[in-house]
């Protein structure tokens, strides 16, 4: 079975809910750049006060913070197989996950695109009701995705490892999808 992953795809595709999943049944290390960042905000740090308004508004934290979270965690993560969910989010982290992954000889085995229309992810988000999930701030991170992440798809589709799975339906039957991938 695979296990080192990543999830790709829009705001609201599911990429936390399937990854959860996954990471419990396979004991792997995930490794969610959004989670980390709401833990920040949460506990009130410096790093938490400054990314806060950025999050709220749907926009991209810089690429130097962010890197330095995964760096930390993939450096010294106990376990041998991890799943990254949210990260990378542009070109410039994609190509640094590549050589931080080179150093430590390591390669990600299956890149996983999840797949959906916009107006379903729309629905499932204003649902959710996170401080990011307003109509506002969903429409901005539609566009950040659309104009910084999707770059990603031809970037792992050229690496030979994108795996596209449909991601609507009920969250059982996209873990089914999910599963065939990894085997
Ligand atoms: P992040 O936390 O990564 O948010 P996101 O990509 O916008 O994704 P979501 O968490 O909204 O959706 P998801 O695909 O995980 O879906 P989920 O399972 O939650 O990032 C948030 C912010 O942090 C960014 O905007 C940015 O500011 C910053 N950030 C994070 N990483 C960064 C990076 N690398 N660089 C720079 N900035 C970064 O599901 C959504 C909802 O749908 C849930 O309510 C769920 O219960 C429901 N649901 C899931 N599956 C189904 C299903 N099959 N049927 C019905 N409902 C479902």
């Amino acid at each position: 079975m695979k296990n080192r992953l990543l999830f790709l795809g829009p705001p609201g595709a599911g990429k936390g809910t399937q990854a959860s999943q996954i990471c419990n049944d396979l004991d792997l290390m995930h490794l969610s750049t959004g989670e980390l960042l709401r833990a920040e905000v949460e506990a009130k740090t410096s790093l938490g006060q400054e990314v806060s308004l950025i999050m709220n508004k749907g926009e991209l934290v810089s690429d130097d913070i962010v890197l330095s979270i995964v760096q930390n965690r993939l450096v010294n993560g106990e376990r041998e197989g991890w799943l990254l969910d949210g990260f990378p989010r542009n070109l410039v982290q994609a190509k640094s996950l590549q050589k931080l992954l080179d150093e430590l000889s390591q390669k990600i085995q299956a890149v996983i695109l999840i797949e959906i229309s916009d107006e379903i992810l729309i629905q499932r988000l204003l649902s959710r009701g996170r401080p990011d999930d307003n109509e506002e701030a969903i429409r901005k991170r539609l566009i950040v995705y659309k104009e910084k992440t999707a770059p990603l798809i031809d970037f792992y589709s050229d690496a030979g490892i994108l795996n596209a799975i449909d991601g609507e339906g009920q969250v059982i039957d996209v873990a089914l999808r999910i599963r065939e991938v990894l085997n």
